[in-house]
């Protein structure tokens, strides 16, 4: 389905975002909300990583992942970011950039606990990032995580937990025949969303 970017009235791109979310919800194989995920650390080359964005709205992108991994220390000491989705059943991408931050205790502890047990014991069990001699040693990690919480909830690690994209930019790319793409650019400026066509 082709919704013509250049022709568009569309004020908000949050709406835009959420017209095609849905679409690629139906259409796409796995993982509509697959998202590569961009950090760096200003001294060095960027870092790039899907990640599944977990919710969304105006406030922001929200993913879950490991504080202490190489993404979480880089977000730690830069919080721009920039992120990309690509519907190939589409012929779709967005692309966003703005500012990142965890979102509260409460809000990740209320993720975690809608995990299923295994992935739980799996966020325990790794230490993302991290060097692994051998196979063998992470599953040593999840299998004395699970004998320590037989019969018992396991709390969240508190080195997991969300963070929220609060997009600045937001880059809504269509595919035309001969490359002659449509390409809808918003841009945040005092709290408006500003809106420009740019050539493909
Ligand atoms: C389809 C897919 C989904 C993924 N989802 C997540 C995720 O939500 N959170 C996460 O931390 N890593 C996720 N990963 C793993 C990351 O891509 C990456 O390997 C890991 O987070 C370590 O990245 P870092 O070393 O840059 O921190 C996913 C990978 C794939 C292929």
């Amino acid at each position: 389905m082709k919704i013509g970017l250049s022709k568009l009235e569309e004020k908000d791109p949050f709406v835009l975002f959420d017209k095609w979310f849905k679409l690629a919800s139906k259409h796409e194989i796995s993982d509509p909300n697959a998202m590569s995920l961009s950090t760096s650390n200003l001294n060095s080359f960027p870092n790039v990583r899907i990640v599944l964005m977990k919710k969304f709205d105006k406030d922001g992108l929200v993913f879950f992942s490991n504080s202490r991994s190489k993404k979480g220390r880089e977000i730690e000491s830069n919080s721009k970011v920039a992120a990309c989705f690509h519907w190939k059943s589409l012929e779709k991408q967005v692309r966003l950039r703005g500012k990142i931050k965890r979102i509260t205790d409460i809000e990740s502890d209320h993720y975690f606990s809608s995990r299923d047990r295994n992935s739980q014991i799996g966020a325990w069990a790794s230490l993302q990032s991290k060097k692994l001699s051998k196979r063998s040693e992470l599953e040593k990690r999840y299998n004395e995580i699970s004998v320590k919480y037989k019969n018992k909830e396991i709390p969240r690690p508190s080195h997991w937990c969300g963070y929220i994209i609060k997009a600045s930019s937001i880059e809504f790319w269509d595919n035309r025949a001969y490359r002659l793409h449509e390409r809808l650019l918003f841009e945040e400026k005092k709290g408006k969303w500003i809106s420009c066509n740019l050539f493909p």
